[in-house]
C-alpha cells in the first residue's frame, strides 16, 4: 500500500504544514483518512457482500492495523477481525465468515444471512511518527429477492357497474420488507371514494367498479434489492348499454328520421357500448301495434317492400348481464328522387321558410317536402305495444313518436347538414 495513495489534498506541503502546525496537536487531523464508498449496503441473503473501505495516509508508517467491529440495535459490538501489517487475526468463531486481505481493508461477508444485518464499523490504526486512527460504519441490511408477484381477482366472474365490487390481492412468493404499489395502465393507483387499499397495500378494492376503472391492472412489488411486476390484469366489468345510435349507410338522416329514395335498399346499423355486447332487437310499427322484426344488430329495408311511405322503427339494445335496456325511434321516409333532390339542395334558410309556411298551401308549390305532411300520424290515437311481442324485447310501452310534420321541424335544426 502506497503512502497518500487516495489522499490527494493532503499531498500538498501546505497542507501537511498546517496539519503538523495546529491539528495533529489536536489529535485531529492524523494524515489518516478512512473513506468507504457508501454508508449503508443492501444485500442479498445468501450471497457474498463486499463492503469496500478506501484508507490514505502521509507520514511513515511502521505498522498498519485494521479492525472490524460489528454491532446490532442494544447489542454490544463483536470483533470480527483484526490484521497487523499482512497478518490477519479472525474471531475464531466467525473466521468462514468474514475475509480480509490486508492492507486491503475492504471486507467480505460470505454467505450473507438475515442475522448480519446491523453496523459494521472499521477502524485503521498508523504507527508511525506518533500513532494515528480514524474509522468508519457501514449500515447493511439483508433481504431475500422479490419474487414475481400474481394477482387474483375477486369475484373472477367479473363485477356489474354500480353493483359489484372487485378485490384485487398481489401474492409473493418470496421476498421480505415488501412495499406493494398498483399501477393502472402503468401509472400509480390512488386512494378515491371508490378506491381502497389494505393497509399494507397489497389489497385493493374497488366498490362499487363503474365502466371507468376497466383497464390494465398490475402489482408492484418491491424492497431495496429488487423490484419485480406482476402480469396485466384486466378485470372483468359489466356496463351498458351506452350510447345507442342508428346509423344508415345510404339515405339521408335528419334528426331521427331517415329519407330514403324509392327502390333503394338501405342497412341499418345499431351500435351501444356495452359489456358483454348487447342483444339488438328491430320493432316495427305498422297501424297500431308493433312487433319484432328481426334480431342483431343490422336492418336491411328494400324499400319496394314497404307498402307505406312512412315506418317507424325501433332499436332495442338490451345487456343480458346488467339487465339494462335502451332504445331508440326513428323513421324512414320513402321518397323519390325528385323530391329528395329538392330536399338536398335547399340552402338552410330557405327550410326556415319552409317552417313558417309548413301547413299553408303557398309552400305547396315550393317545396316537394310537402309531401311528406299527406304522412303525419295526426290520428292522435295513442299507440298501445302489442301483446305479441315479447317481454325480452324493449317495449317500454312508449309511443312510437314521429309524425312527418317533426321532419320539417327538425331540418333547420340540423347544423351539420349532409350533402
Ligand atoms: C509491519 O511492517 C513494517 C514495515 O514493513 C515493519 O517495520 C513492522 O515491524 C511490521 N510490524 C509487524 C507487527 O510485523
Ligand atoms: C481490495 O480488494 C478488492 C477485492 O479483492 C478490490 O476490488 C479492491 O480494489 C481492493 N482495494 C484496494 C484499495 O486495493
Ligand atoms: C517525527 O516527529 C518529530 C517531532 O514530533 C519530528 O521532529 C520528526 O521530524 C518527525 N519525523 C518524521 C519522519 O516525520
Ligand atoms: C360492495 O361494497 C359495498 C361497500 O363496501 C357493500 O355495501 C356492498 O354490499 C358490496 N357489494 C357486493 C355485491 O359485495
Ligand atoms: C392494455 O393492454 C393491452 C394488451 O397488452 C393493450 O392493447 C391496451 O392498449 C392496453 N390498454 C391501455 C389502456 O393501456
Ligand atoms: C399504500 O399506497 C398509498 C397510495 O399509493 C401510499 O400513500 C401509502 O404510503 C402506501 N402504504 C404502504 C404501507 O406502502
Ligand atoms: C347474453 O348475451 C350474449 C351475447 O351478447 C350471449 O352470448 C349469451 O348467451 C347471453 N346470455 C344469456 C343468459 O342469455
Ligand atoms: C289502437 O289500439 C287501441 C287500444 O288497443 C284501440 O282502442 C284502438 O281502437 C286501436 N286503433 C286502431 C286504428 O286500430
Amino acid at each position: 500500500m502506497g503512502q497518500d495513495a487516495f489522499m490527494e489534498p493532503f499531498s500538498s506541503t501546505v497542507g501537511v504544514f498546517r496539519c503538523k502546525l495546529y491539528l495533529l496537536l489536536l489529535g485531529f487531523c492524523s494524515g489518516l483518512k478512512v473513506a468507504v464508498p457508501s454508508h449503508t449496503i443492501h444485500g442479498i441473503r445468501g450471497q457474498a457482500l463486499y463492503l469496500p473501505v478506501h484508507y490514505g495516509f502521509h507520514t511513515r508508517a511502521s505498522d498498519i492495523q485494521i479492525i472490524w467491529l460489528f454491532e446490532r440495535p442494544h447489542t454490544m459490538p463483536k470483533y470480527l477481525l483484526g490484521s497487523v501489517n499482512k497478518s490477519v487475526v479472525p474471531d475464531l468463531e466467525y473466521q468462514h465468515k468474514f475475509t480480509m486481505m490486508p492492507p486491503n481493508a475492504s471486507l467480505l461477508i460470505n454467505p450473507l444471512q438475515f442475522t448480519d444485518e446491523g453496523n459494521y464499523i472499521v477502524k485503521v490504526n498508523i504507527q508511525g511518527n506518533g500513532t494515528f486512527s480514524a474509522s468508519q460504519k457501514i449500515q447493511v441490511t439483508v433481504d431475500d429477492l422479490v419474487t414475481k408477484p400474481v394477482v387474483q381477482t375477486q369475484p373472477t366472474s367479473g363485477a356489474v357497474e354500480y353493483v359489484g365490487n372487485i378485490t384485487l390481492t398481489c401474492l409473493v412468493e418470496r421476498g421480505t420488507r415488501l412495499v406493494y404499489q398498483w399501477l393502472k395502465d402503468g401509472r400509480p393507483v390512488h386512494t378515491s371514494s371508490t378506491n381502497s387499499f389494505s393497509p399494507q397495500n397489497n389489497t385493493f378494492h374497488i366498490a362499487p367498479v363503474t365502466k371507468e376503472d376497466i383497464g390494465n391492472y398490475s402489482c408492484l412489488v418491491k424492497n431495496s434489492i429488487s423490484e419485480m411486476e406482476s402480469d396485466i390484469i384486466v378485470p372483468t366489468i359489466y356496463y351498458g348499454p351506452y350510447g345507442l345510435q342508428v346509423n344508415s349507410d345510404k339515405g339521408l338522416k335528419v334528426g331521427e328520421v331517415f329519407t330514403v329514395d324509392i327502390g333503394e335498399a338501405i342497412l341499418f346499423d345499431c351500435s351501444a357500448d356495452s359489456y358483454p355486447p348487447n342483444t339488438y332487437s328491430w320493432i316495427q310499427r305498422t297501424d297500431n301495434t308493433t312487433y319484432v322484426i328481426k334480431h342483431g344488430p343490422r336492418l336491411e329495408v328494400v324499400s319496394e317492400n314497404i307498402a307505406q311511405k312512412t315506418t317507424d322503427y325501433m332499436c332495442c339494445a338490451y345487456n343480458n348481464v346488467t339487465g339494462k335496456r335502451d332504445e331508440t325511434h326513428f323513421t324512414v321516409i320513402i321518397t323519390s328522387v325528385v323530391i329528395k333532390q329538392k330536399l338536398d339542395r335547399r340552402p338552410e334558410t330557405e327550410y326556415r321558410k319552409a317552417q313558417t309556411f309548413s301547413g299553408h298551401e303557398d309552400a305547396l308549390d315550393d317545396f316537394g317536402i310537402y309531401e311528406f305532411v299527406a304522412f303525419p300520424d295526426a290520428s292522435g290515437v295513442p299507440r298501445m305495444p302489442s301483446r305479441s311481442v315479447p317481454a325480452s324485447d324493449c317495449v317500454s310501452g312508449q309511443d312510437l313518436h314521429s309524425t312527418i310534420y317533426e321532419v320539417i321541424h327538425h331540418i333547420p335544426a340540423q347544423q351539420d347538414y349532409p350533402e
